[in-house]
């Protein structure tokens, strides 16, 4: 069965065609990232206006991957490789921003009433765990899931493809939230993520040549709720933390040293680098301590096979790293998946696999975009 699959709920804009909801027969996106640097975050008018002129040019790579016959190429070109090879459409309706989101879903049901074919509607967060069946081994259930992005932190256990809970979630700000805001506070570039482990991975290679981490590393940033029993979590204090720190070195350095460095970015608290990178790296170490703890503990409490990581901030190295540490030191029986980084932040190609897995469509008619869609099941 193959999935004509199509993702705009934020910045990004994608269209995917998957086969059986693990083969990825091709897979386009097209991000508008580069005009959201220079804002320091998205903003969603030019998202949408982006993903207007993107959309149709999008579709139609990824449905060429499907054009194996030479001279196929009159106007019913994209048309007739849907009718004759996709047999369904698979579209985000949410959550996420509401221009974005109705540019995908009216582009989609404008090709389900022109072509008949069914359509999946589906729930990008829920989408985010299904990177993971398209790597080459497929989990095994029960699994634990972790959804790690720019507006969720969540945790599921899954003991079937229908059997899906949730144990919990963030109470303020998510994990990707708190890294785009903490690096806006420090003067990094946007999205914040990336950004942030560039500057720790800077800091760890300076310090394995000069100092232990441990004595050199003398900033020490909050772990929120890593002793709490739930499996909530809360990252906007780490976010207020750093801004108490950022304030308190800020004037320490003026007085100290008279040559302030910025980054990239104009920041409002402009420090020395070195500070800079202390920072990130006491972030990165801050977030995934708690991701890695919460998560490990949920794995060991529901006796899960595998554990499945999704979302943006899957894409950090630090995080896979801790994982894999973590459960070794306590020899826990499970696999660990990571999707590579192109399938973790946002793209079609997981909206393909979830809809096969969950195929439900309804009409084309009935389709509306949720932008505060639910995922407490
Ligand atoms: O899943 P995603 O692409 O979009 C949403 O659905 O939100 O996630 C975007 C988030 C951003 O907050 C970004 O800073 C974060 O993922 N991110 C990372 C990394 N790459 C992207 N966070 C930490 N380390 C990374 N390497
Ligand atoms: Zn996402």
């Amino acid at each position: 069965m193959k999935i004509l699959a199509i993702e705009s709920s934020c910045d990004e804009t994608s269209a995917a065609v998957i086969e059986d909801g693990t083969k990825i027969i091709s897979n386009v996106i097209s991000s508008s990232k580069d005009l959201h640097e220079k804002t320091g975050g998205i903003i969603p008018e030019i998202a949408a206006r982006e993903q207007v002129k993107c959309i149709i040019p999008v579709i139609q790579e990824a449905l060429n991957k499907l054009d194996l016959e030479e001279g196929l190429s009159n106007d019913r070109k994209y048309l007739n490789l849907i009718n004759k090879h996709i047999d369904s459409l698979a579209i985000t309706i949410g959550p996420g921003l509401i221009g974005s989101l109705l540019v995908g879903i009216e582009t989609a049901k404008t090709i389900a009433f022109v072509t008949g074919k069914p359509i999946i509607p589906v729930n990008h967060i829920f989408a985010h765990i299904y990177a993971n069946f398209l790597l080459e081994q497929i989990p095994q259930f029960p699994a634990l899931a972790l959804v790690v992005s720019g507006g969720h932190t969540e945790l599921f256990l899954l003991n079937s493809h229908q059997q899906i809970k949730w144990l919990g979630g963030t109470l303020d700000d998510a994990a990707g939230e708190c890294f785009d805001k903490t690096a806006r506070i420090l003067g990094l570039g946007f999205p914040g993520g990336p950004a942030i482990a560039t500057e720790a991975e800077e800091f760890r290679k300076q310090s394995t040549h000069t100092l232990q981490l441990t004595t050199h590393n003398k900033i020490r940033l909050p772990r929120p709720m890593i002793d709490d029993e739930s499996f909530n979590f809360s990252f906007s204090g780490l976010k207020t933390a750093v801004l108490r720190e950022v304030k308190n070195l800020q004037t320490t350095q003026q007085l100290n040293n008279g040559a302030m460095e910025q980054l990239k970015h104009k920041s409002n608290y402009p420090l020395n680098k070195l500070t800079i990178q202390q920072l990130s790296y006491e972030i990165e170490e801050s977030i995934t301590d708690v991701l890695v703890d919460k998560t490990l503990r949920a794995a060991q409490k529901y006796c899960v096979k595998s554990i499945l990581v999704g979302g943006g901030v899957a894409a950090n190295r630090r995080l896979t790293e801790k994982f894999n540490q973590q459960s070794a030191i306590n020899n826990q029986q499970f696999k660990l998946y990571v999707p590579p980084p192109l399938l973790c932040t946002d793209n079609a190609a997981y909206i393909g696999s979830f809809a096969y897995f969950h195929n439900s469509p309804v009409p084309w008619q009935e389709i509306k975009a949720v932008p505060d869609l639910e995922v407490e099941v």
